[in-house]
């Protein structure tokens, strides 16, 4: 090897090393910290640059990079595996004395008082982990309880779960056992979301995170919050031979690294059950993840064994399931909101009540046939639930309350905004405005800017609405063609906001086609189906020629949702948007080597590619506006303030101090000359 030769290879180990440890530090950051520091798709970018070095160089690819976290590509369904033991359920009671017949049963079987382990009964899915070697080998789901799904790609993608054990751990055979579950809020933001989209909303937290552990596309289930909690150990060994009760196992759990609900109590005898029982009956609304009830299992393995299973479950264990909070109200009005595909959505006013330790005033009436199914009438008194999803549902009307006058909610014949005669498809209401209905153009607009699709940040409703107002943008294309000139007339937009607005329109013509296709808002098409057909498709002109057979060859694409893209791109209106998008200059393919993940041609990776950076001070070695065409030519996108997106701040001399100031307070890397340098200069890769 020459000289040449080596520091060159030196400096590709060099970019590998400092893109797992920036992964690292980003998923930490997303997943734990809860507060991301760059875009998804500066992380998607960051993260396709590894994979690729690594593709290339695999003797340098290192134990803990990301990589091992993503799964390799689309799965065309999931391997059936069969479960060493069944997955057995649990039975349920749902009073105290129900819960004293099963102590009772379990001192019958036992011929003395046991002492129990008490657990937070997760409402999520459960899953069977293997370990061996220390190594997660397979995840497989309940399933029927004797095979489930081999669903190890999107386990791999959960960051609460080692794929690697410490060498406290033996290496024999693991079997854990535990609930993968997603955070209450986040339940709501997706639900909110699909809303938006069209979609159906998840009835609770269990679906979401079965419907997300059940997707073929881990790269997408990375981006969904999943987590988990584990609650059973099996396996071989002398290590587990010695531990024969529940609250050891868990010890053990815990000390290798598996994440363990902190909140549990045993070994204890029956009265210290029934005080976990009450006490988490009114604190459960505090944790941040969902739970059904509280599991009681016998601790000791022995007295487990002496007392053994029905057919479906243990007789050593029961669940007792909390009742959903319900309380009455009066419902003062039914008011209907216009989302961006037209769709009218009823929305139940309320006189204000406590709903498990939150103010409730409104609830949805998701349709037409709710209304109709709940009889409801203005004034009446109703029943209000928070099931497993933290928005209220009315449960229950009391016509026995109702006084006569009351008149019975209809549904109105016109859009409640711009007067359009109603459409009525499948007990769905819509408004056909789609032109010109001010909340439809305005709900377009804001689902266009949103994170998750072109994520132009600094445009927020405010400002659209402003827009709107001033004609200055009518869709989504016009954004695309603003200019100082058109800004400067809103209100409160002096030179730096506008240079921010601007800005963030050239930044988001990077956004990668599935994006930019969900950007656009198909009825019923959300992320995960935008991705698919800008995968299967690889452009929106192929998308936009394929008739209802092609569309329905699609994995995931149904009936519905083809009627959908077709009706889409029937109006000449949309064909003429995305015709407009695509002269502007955002992505309407997808590129040829991600289309090609076969090919073995590998474009040259940038050293900067999918960063940002902000440059102030003076430099030694270089002019700032030098030091900015370099970072541009490296691939890195230059802005002008420091965000909590901003990927390094390169200071010289003279550096301004709010800038420093800033960056150090959202954490953001604050870099010299030498290193930026180091990472274009000493960094050729020549690939
Ligand atoms: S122990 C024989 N512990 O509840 C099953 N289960 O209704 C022993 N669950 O299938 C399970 N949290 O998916 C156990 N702390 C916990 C749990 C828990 C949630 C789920 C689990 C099980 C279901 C039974």
């Amino acid at each position: 090897m020459t000289n040449i030769d080596r520091s060159a290879s030196d400096s590709v180990q060099h970019r590998m090393q400092a893109l797992v440890r920036q992964l690292n530090q980003h998923n930490r950051a997303y997943y734990i910290e809860d507060r991301p520091l760059i875009s998804d798709q500066e992380f998607d970018d960051l993260l396709r640059e590894l994979e690729e070095l690594e593709t290339r160089y695999p003797e340098w690819a290192q134990p803990d990079s990301p990589t091992q976290r993503v799964g390799g590509g689309i799965l065309e369904g999931f391997v059936q595996r069969k479960h060493r033991r069944p997955m057995l359920s649990l039975g349920n009671t749902y009073n105290e004395s129900e819960i004293l017949a099963f102590h009772e049963r379990c001192i019958k079987g036992l011929g003395l008082e046991p002492l129990y382990a008490v657990e937070l009964k997760i409402d999520g899915v459960a899953l069977s982990l293997h370990y061996q070697d220390r190594v997660l080998q397979y995840a497989v789901t309940r399933g029927d309880g004797v095979q489930g799904d081999d669903v190890t790609a999107n386990v791999r993608t959960i960051e609460a779960l080692p794929l690697r054990l410490g060498p406290d751990a033996p290496t024999d055979a693991l079997e854990i056992r535990g609930e993968v579950y997603l955070p209450r809020n986040y339940l709501t933001r997706i639900n909110l979301e699909r809303v938006q989209n069209g979609e159906e909303p998840y009835a609770n937290p269990r679906n979401l995170a079965s419907g997300t552990l059940k997707l073929l596309d881990s790269s997408v289930v990375r981006h969904r919050r999943l987590s988990a909690w584990c609650y059973q150990l099996d396996g071989e060994g002398p290590l587990l031979e010695r531990t024969q009760n529940h609250h050891q196992r868990m010890a053990l759990l815990e000390a290798w690294g598996f994440p363990v609900c902190e909140h549990r109590a045993g070994p204890l005898p029956f009265e210290g059950v029934l005080d976990f029982v009450n006490q988490w009956q009114s604190k459960r609304q505090e944790l941040p993840f969902d739970i059904d009830g509280v599991v009681i299992k016998v601790d000791g393995f022995g007295q487990r064994d002496e007392l053994g299973y029905t057919a479906k479950s243990p007789r050593w264990a029961i669940a007792y399931k909390y009742p959903a909070q319900s309380v009455r109200t009066r419902l003062l009005d039914v008011i209907y909101q216009v989302g961006r595909t037209g769709a009218v959505t009823p929305v139940a006013c309320l006189e204000p009540v406590e709903v498990a330790g939150t103010v409730v005033k409104r609830a949805s009436l998701y349709n037409e046939a709710e209304i109709r199914r709940l009889d409801l009438h203005l004034g009446d008194t109703v029943s209000l639930e928070k099931g497993g999803d933290i928005i209220p549902k009315i449960t229950k009307v009391h016509p026995e309350e109702r006084s006569a006058d009351c008149i019975p909610v209809r549904f109105p014949d016109y859009c409640p905004d711009c007067q359009s005669r109603l459409d009525c498809v499948e007990a769905l209401h819509y408004c056909p405005n789609h032109r010109f209905c001010p909340p439809q153009v305005l709900g377009r607009l804001e689902h266009f800017v949103s994170r998750k699709a072109m994520n132009l940040e600094h445009f927020g409703t405010e400002t659209l609405l402003q827009l709107l107002e001033h004609k200055i943008v009518s869709d989504p294309a016009d954004l695309y063609e603003l200019d100082a000139g058109r800004l400067a007339s809103l209100d409160r937009t002096g030179d730096k906001s506008i240079q921010r607005l601007l800005e963030a329109v050239q930044a988001s013509k990077a956004v990668p086609f599935e994006r930019v296709l969900f950007a656009l808002g198909l009825r019923g098409i959300g992320e995960v189906a935008s991705k698919t057909l800008a995968r299967h498709f690889g452009s929106i002109e192929k998308l936009s020629m394929a008739n209802k057979e092609a569309l329905l060859a699609v994995h995931e694409i149904g009936e519905k949702s083809a009627d959908q893209i077709l009706a889409w791109f029937s109006d000449p209106l949309n064909q003429r948007l995305w015709q407009r998008l695509q002269a502007l200059g955002l992505a309407m393919s997808i590129p040829q080597t991600h289309a090609a993940s076969s090919d073995t041609h590998v474009t040259e990776p940038r050293p900067l590619t999918g960063c940002t950076l902000v440059v102030s001070g003076k430099f030694a070695h270089v002019e700032r506006e030098a030091l900015k065409t370099l970072i541009e030519e490296a691939g890195g996108t230059v802005l002008s303030s420091v965000g909590p997106r901003l990927t390094y701040l390169v200071t010289g001399s003279d550096a301004g101090p709010a800038k420093l100031e800033k960056a150090h307070k959202l954490g953001i890397a604050v870099v010299d000359e030498a290193f930026i340098l180091e990472l274009l200069g000493k960094s050729p890769l020549p690939l």
